[in-house]
This record gives C-alpha cells, structure tokens and sequence, in this order.
C-alpha cells in the first residue's frame, strides 16, 4: 500500500466537488497533492500519520514556523472581542506604525488581504499620481494572478520573443487579450537595456514594478548596482518605482529587501511573511504617492480589509520578527546552501543552489549561475521532480519548483537531517 494512501484518497474524492481537487493551481503540480493534518515548528503531519520536516512553508509565510504560540494566543484572544467591524480598531494603526518603524519606503499604508490586491492598488496608485498608463514589469517575475499582473510571468522560450525585448505573453486562458496592451516586458537585471527603454519610452510609464530578488525563478539576486540603477532612472524619469515584497518582506530582513539592498522604492507591496499564515497584505509608500487614496480619488476598499483576525495576527508576528536573530537565520540558510553544494559535488551532481539563508533555490543545471529567467528554462525539471519525491519518501517536503524556505523554528538538527537525505539520494546514483 502507497505510503500516500489517504492522501490520493482524498484527492480522488475531491475531484467531483472541487475543480481539480484542489483550491490553488499551483498546488495541483505535487503529485499525489497531500493533505495535511497539523503542522507545528517545522513538522508537518499528512492524512496518513506521515510527519515531515518543512522546507516549504506553505508557499513562504511561515517564516516563524507553524502554529507559533504567541501569534496564535494573541489572535484568539483578540478575536473573542469581534471579528469585523466594517470600521476601524485600534490595533490597524498599531500595525501601520510598526510598518513605519521597520520599512523604509512605508511613510503611509493600506491593508488588504492578498498579494495581488496589494500589487493591483500599486499599479493604480502609479498611474493615478503620473497620469501615464503603461507598467514595465520584468519576464520571469510573479506579481499575482489578476489579468494585468500575469503577462510574462512564466512564458514557454517559444512564446517569449527576443531575449533583448521580450513579447508580452498572457499567463492564462480567459484573459482579456488587452490585458498586456500596456505592459512592457524585460529581461531582468539589465540595467542597459531599462535605461534605454526609459529613455525612449519614461514618458509613457507609469511605473516599473520588479520583485528585488527575482524569488519566484530561481532565487535570483540582483546585479550589484541594478536596484540603485533602477531607483535612478525611474526618479530621473518621473517613473513610480515599486517593489514587490511578498517573499522578501520581513523575510530578508525586518525591512524586507529594501533595507538589506539598502535602496528605497516609492510603492511596494507586503504578504506572506508578515502575518505568519493569516491572509494579510499591505501596500506601503511615500506619502505624496499615498495621499490620493487618502484624498478618495483613488479607489482602494474591501469588505475584509484589516479584519480583527488577519490585523492581530500580523500585529503580533511582526511583534516576534522584532526580537529575530536575523543573522542567525541567514547563518543557518548559508550552512544548508553550502552544505548541498558540497554533498552534490562529492557525488558528482551538477547542482546549482543560489539565493539567501532565509530563500533559496536548487536547480539542476550545468550552469555556474543562473542570472534571467531565460536561464531558468535549462534547468533540468525531470531531475528536480525525482529529487523532491525522494526526499518526499525520506520526510522532507520541498517545493516542486526547487525554491527552499527556512524558518526561525529551523535548528541546526533539521539541517543536517536535510543534507543527509540529499546525500543519501545522490550517492544511491
Ligand atoms: C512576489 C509575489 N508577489 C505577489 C504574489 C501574490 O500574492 P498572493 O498569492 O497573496 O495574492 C506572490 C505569490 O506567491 C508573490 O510571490
């Protein structure tokens, strides 16, 4: 009998009322998908009574690990109180000032409760304050699922057009073909190639939006130089610069990617790690950027935004964040990244791991670096799907898509468990 048993069960029973058994296109890529029981500190506990050590964290919040007593208690203890008001409480100012306090661009917020939205009010707050209509996003980044957003984000080399000027690719069937008239799409990190089309073009744009660390194809840093770069051009141009922070935020650093790369965009947008798991995002900027929604010129609302629930529970994550050891984290990210490289190459293996201690990526490519998403596409994906089963069987669960994230409830013990699964399945050949 399958050690996933229950699990393929369930899915199989899911099927006739769930589209495609599952609540997320993304989690229908793990075969069989597993379902879950309880999760805490770095465990996870499937339908089948089998436990695993996480290195997911449910697609990157997690970041204090599963189930942390703190958020949790403060979240029901609040939550006793009311749920939604459809009005304001006192602990949505609490957030915002904490956002004030830690991230550098954040001089006014807005809450909402997903990172689309988030990226959404972004694009809108841009085009409101310069009046111009067209967005400059990069091929390979992942802004959300909203038509505007998914242009290019993960387009076959078919589809995609000259590496210098790629071809605006929608992401989805059912999507207005209009959805990409205003987008203009680049390779990124090249920082030649953005000037020009500033030059050329800056007048049209309303903003360039980028994740500051390409996370969601291969971990990619940027170019030494490339953020500064950008801040550059896009002030020089009038162009509104924002960040999209959902996996850097809080993660890379209590001020997300904008503090530990030491450059300030004017709008960037927050999710997963602030809220440990709770369905929170926020879009944080410059005042004079900000000021229109304050002013209702632009429309920014939502019945659900900034509930009781979702408010504490960022609330009081960030209020762990605030006493993190984020060296410690990055530390114990570097000995896991370099401990694959090291059992991989003693076994052979062409591995390239390459990102933060906090996210990184494994991919298997001859490659020495992996520096555009075009490069992503040589990345060997029958090996990196062989991989991650194997360490499914041994109790480790990795994203299919070979990013890894660590938490603060991450020990030195759950590191080495993980380099000797990977030694084992790499020295079997
Ligand atoms: C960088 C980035 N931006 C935006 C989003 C969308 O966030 P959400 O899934 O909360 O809508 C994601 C989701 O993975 C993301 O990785």
């Amino acid at each position: 009998m399958s050690r996933y048993q229950r699990s393929a069960e369930l899915f199989q029973r899911a099927q006739a009322s769930l589209a495609g058994g599952v609540s997320s296109n993304v989690r229908a890529l793990a075969q069989p998908p597993l379902y879950f029981r309880s999760a805490a500190g770095t465990q996870l506990v499937d339908a089948d009574e089998n436990t695993y050590l996480d290195f997911t964290l449910s697609q990157g919040p997690m970041l204090l690990g599963h189930s942390p007593p703190a958020v949790l208690e403060f979240v029901s203890r609040t939550l006793r109180d009311g749920q939604l008001y459809g009005a304001q409480h006192e602990l949505e100012i609490e957030l915002a000032e904490q956002f004030q306090r830690h991230v550098p661009c954040a001089e006014l917020a807005r809450f909402c409760n997903s990172g689309f939205e988030a990226a959404h009010a972004a694009i809108r707050v841009a085009r409101a304050a310069t009046g111009r209509a067209k967005i400059l996003r990069f091929e390979g980044h992942y802004h959300g699922w909203y038509d505007e957003a998914l242009v290019s984000a993960a387009p076959s080399l078919e589809q995609a057009g000259p590496g210098d000027a790629p071809t605006p690719v929608l992401g989805s069937a059912g999507q207005l073909a209009s959805a990409s008239a205003d987008v203009i799409v680049l390779p990124w990190n090249d920082a030649d190639l953005l000037r020009g089309t500033l030059e050329r073009q800056g007048s049209e744009i309303a903003a360039v939006i980028m994740e500051p660390v390409m996370c969601n194809n291969a971990c990619i840093p940027p170019q030494p130089g490339f953020l500064q770069a950008t801040r550059d051009f896009c002030t020089e141009h009038g162009v509104v610069l924002v960040f999209d922070e959902v996996i850097t935020g809080f993660r890379l650093d209590l001020g997300g990617a904008q503090s530990y790369f030491g450059v300030t965009p004017d709008l960037a947008t927050f999710g997963k790690a602030m809220a440990n798991g709770f369905p929170i995002a926020c879009l944080a900027g410059a005042r004079r950027l900000m000021q229109p929604i304050a002013d209702l010129q632009v429309n920014h609302s939502g019945t659900y935004n900034s509930n009781v629930m979702v408010t504490a529970a960022a609330y009081a994550t960030i209020r762990e964040l605030e006493r993190l050891d984020y060296g410690s984290i990055h530390g114990l990210g570097e000995t896991l990244m370099s401990g694959l490289r090291q059992r991989a190459a003693k076994a052979g293996r062409s591995v390239l791991v390459q990102g933060f201690g906090p996210v990184f990526h494994l991919a298997f490519t001859q490659r020495e670096s992996i520096g555009d998403y075009r490069d992503c596409l040589e990345i060997d994906k029958a090996r990196n799907s062989e991989f991650v089963d194997a360490m499914l069987d041994r109790g480790i669960r990795l994203l299919s898509r070979g990013l890894w994230y660590l938490s603060a409830a991450h020990t030195e013990a759950d590191i080495q468990c993980a380099l000797d699964a990977a030694e084992d399945i790499w020295s079997a050949g």
